[in-house]
Order: C-alpha cells, then structure tokens, then sequence
C-alpha cells in the first residue's frame, strides 16, 4: 500500500515535467516482449498476450489524459500469421474480448476506435466486432485510437503504388501530379499525420515493417522493459525524452531556433 502510494505519487511527479503544449500528435508503438514475460514466468505464450492487454490500457489511458491526439498500436502484423494456430487464434479471442469489454470506455473517454491493414484478412468475428466498435466510436474526437492488424507497411505501400497506377491508367490523374500528399491519401494512415514519437519495447532496436514511410521524421524510442510490464510511468519516460531532443527535419540548428 504505502509502496503503491510512493509510486504513485513519483508517477505524479514525472508527469508535471511533461510539456503539454509540445507533446507528440502521433505516437505509435511496437508492443513486444509478450512471448518472454511469460516465458520468465514459467508460463505459455497466450499469458503474455493476456497481460499485455493491461499495458494497451495503460498507455490508451495515459495518452487520453495527456491529450496525445493519435495512438497506433502494432496489435498483428502480416508476418504474426506464420505463428502457431494456437497463439494466433488467442490472439483473435483477445481481440474480441477486449473491443467487447472497452467499448464503454471508449464511448466514456470519447475515444474513437479506427484500423489500419487487411483487415479482411481477418476472422470475420473479429472483423464484425471491429466494425461495430468503428461505427459507434466514429464520432468521437478526443483521440483515434488505431490498431494495426494484419499490417505490413511494403503491403500498404504496394496497395498504394497500384491505387495510384490505376488512376494514373484510367487518366484520373496524371503522373506529374503525384506528389507527397496523393501518396499520403492512398494509405491506410490517410487520416492520421506523420508519426512524431515511435516506441519499441523489449529491447529489440528494429522497425519489424511498420509505418515505413510514416515514421520518416519519427523520433525513435527503444525500451528493455517487456511490453505488459509497460505502465504510464514508461509512457511518460519516452514522452519526456522526446521533448528533450531537437527536431530539425532535415534543417540546422540555428534555422530552428
Ligand atoms: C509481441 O510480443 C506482441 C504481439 C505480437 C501481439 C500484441 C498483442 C497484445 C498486446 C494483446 C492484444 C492487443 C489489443 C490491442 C487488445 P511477442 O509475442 O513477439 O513477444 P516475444 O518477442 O517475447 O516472443
């Protein structure tokens, strides 16, 4: 209890540092370490995954409170289908349970619930309770809370190429038109700025293709703790290093100051 309060309050204190009027618009994260915490722990694959779902409600929360406009999390990449039936399936089953039991919060917080990738790719189960949950959050403008499931950004970015090909075919537009912004709108992401702040977890310092082009001028932050060890105290560990470092965008440091 009184080591409760203590963290508590030192969480208190690490979130009066944060500077509320330059917090990053987007932050997206590579939630990862699920497999190993519960390896550490002596238990199957799906334990991990089953409390990685708190860490997801930890950090939802944490930038909702913030005012973080843009969450994405990397939930199933394209490659995750290669794992065992039965550690996807869970993670299916996960999913649903957890889009049944947050709806309410959603709705309370005014958060809105979008998706990124083939979602048809998924069980129609999951992809009907995903569409039930998009519909009735879609008004919601607090913060676009977007999951990527069955996500591969050179997928995103071949489905854009050919979009754009048959428009450029169908002379809808013409090829000297193509610019930043026509590739920007045939994302997935067509809706959400450009990443400012990406977290990894787990130690793995790499990308695992994810929001390749959407991450060009992201600030990169990589973290040992395993993903549902993950609390808002992290969350604001990564948000205060990001707010020390200096964004150039390809400029000097005189030009920005
Ligand atoms: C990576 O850990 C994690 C995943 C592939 C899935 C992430 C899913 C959740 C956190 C739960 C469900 C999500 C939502 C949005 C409700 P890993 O299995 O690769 O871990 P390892 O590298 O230690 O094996």
């Amino acid at each position: 209890m009184v080591k409760n309060h203590a963290f508590a309050l030192f969480n208190v204190d690490l979130k009066k540092q944060i500077h509320t009027n330059a917090l990053p618009k987007h932050i997206a994260i590579i939630m990862d370490g699920n497999g190993r915490w519960a390896k550490q722990k002596g238990m199957l694959r799906a334990f991990g995954h089953e409390n990685g779902t708190k860490a997801v409600r930890q950090v939802v929360e944490g930038c909702a409170e913030l005012g973080v406009e843009n969450l994405t999390l990397y939930a199933f990449s394209t490659e995750n289908w290669n794992r065992p039936k039965i550690e996807v399936q869970t993670l299916m089953k996960l999913l649903v349970s957890s889009l049944k039991k947050e709806i309410s919060t959603l709705q309370k917080n005014n958060i809105k619930l979008a998706t990124i990738g083939n979602s048809e790719a998924l069980p129609e189960k999951v992809y009907k309770e995903l569409q039930d949950v998009i519909e009735k959050t879609k008004d919601n403008n607090r913060m676009c809370l977007t999951l990527a499931l069955s996500y591969g950004s050179r997928e995103e970015i071949l489905n854009t190429v050919k979009k754009i090909s048959l428009k450029v075919k169908n002379n809808i537009i013409s090829p000297e038109k193509i610019d930043e912004s026509v590739i920007n709108k045939h994302l997935y992401t067509q809706n959400l700025p450009d990443v400012d702040l990406l977290i990894r977890t787990s130690g793995e310092q790499r990308i695992s293709n994810f929001l390749l082009w959407q991450i060009a001028y992201a600030e990169l932050y990589f973290t040992n703790v395993l993903w549902p060890d993950f609390t808002k105290h992290h969350l604001y560990e990564a948000i205060i290093d990001y707010q020390k470092r200096e964004r150039r965008f390809g400029k000097t440091s005189e030009q920005i100051n």
